[in-house]
């Protein structure tokens, strides 16, 4: 099936890692030039864009923003605008789970939390939406929200789910005010994938082979799987997913 994205230009968030990095591949090998946002890690999300670009013919490049700071995301926007002409896709990946119970917690983790991973969407959605709506073009806006938006397994992440559970209704508030407008907006809801966010926690107490028995299909995804549903999401072939935000969980919240 052929996406129809070939030429496309979307900014990835945390483009360079983990999920981010196996959505920018994903994009990357329908066609779509990739704007991968980096903070940390500068020399490696370089070279993996630059692998990008030879592997599929497109044209990736990075991008320093820290998505909490406006200053920085105005000059991302304006950066990757005037380098390809425009911006059809913009993907809302970047997030931090760190572990802290609520009532240890310094009040500046809660915000900070909140502020990466709900503001973060918030100051970057209402930005890239006025310029592909300015601009008279169509676009689509996806956020990456999580199993934990929906139900709490473990304590520690108050924060985490607190602000996930906003960007499942910011992703419906945001489509219902701009979708007629000719931009969509979507979730996923990913379960288990293992990367940089969690590696620490497999490191420390062999959880592995009981994470794994929670998830129906029998695995953790890869971040490339949900790479190819944000994919089919951006494309032309789904024009009804709007305001909605899917479990890609592998059955976890059955
Ligand atoms: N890994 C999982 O099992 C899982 C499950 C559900 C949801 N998610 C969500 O998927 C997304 C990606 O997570 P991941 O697992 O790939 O982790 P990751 O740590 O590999 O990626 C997170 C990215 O966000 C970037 N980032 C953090 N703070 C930022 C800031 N202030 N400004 C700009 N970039 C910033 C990091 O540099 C990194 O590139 C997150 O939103 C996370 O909540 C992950």
């Amino acid at each position: 099936m052929d996406l129809g994205l070939k030429g496309k230009t979307a900014i990835v968030t945390g483009g360079g890692s983990g999920i981010g990095a196996g959505i920018s591949e994903a994009l990357a090998q329908e066609g779509v030039n990739v704007a991968i946002s980096y903070l940390v890690e500068e020399k490696q999300v370089k070279a993996y864009a630059q692998e990008l670009t030879s592997t599929y013919g497109v044209y990736c490049s990075t991008y320093y923003a820290d998505i909490t700071k406006t200053a920085e995301i105005d000059a991302m926007i304006e950066a990757v605008t005037g380098r390809y002409g425009g911006i059809d896709i913009l993907v809302n990946n970047a997030g931090i789970w760190p572990t802290e119970e609520l009532l240890d917690m310094p009040d500046e983790n809660w915000k900070r939390v909140i502020d990466i991973n709900l503001n973060g969407p918030y100051l970057l959605s209402k930005r890239v939406a006025r310029s592909i709506i300015d601009a008279g073009n169509k676009g689509v806006i996806i956020n990456i929200s999580s199993k934990s938006s929906m139900q709490v397994n473990t304590p520690g992440h108050g924060h985490y789910v607190t602000a996930k559970a906003g960007l499942n209704m910011f992703t419906r508030a945001l489509a219902r005010e701009i979708t007629q407008r000719g931009v969509r907006v979507v979730g996923l809801m990913p379960g288990i994938v293992r990367t940089p966010i969690n590696e620490d926690k497999w490191q420390a107490g062999g959880l592995m082979d009981e994470y794994v028995k929670r998830i129906p299909v029998g695995r953790f995804a890869e971040a490339v799987e949900i790479g190819y549903t944000v994919a089919f999401l951006c494309s032309g072939k789904a024009p009804h997913f709007t305001g909605t935000t899917l479990d890609i969980t592998g059955g976890m919240l059955i």
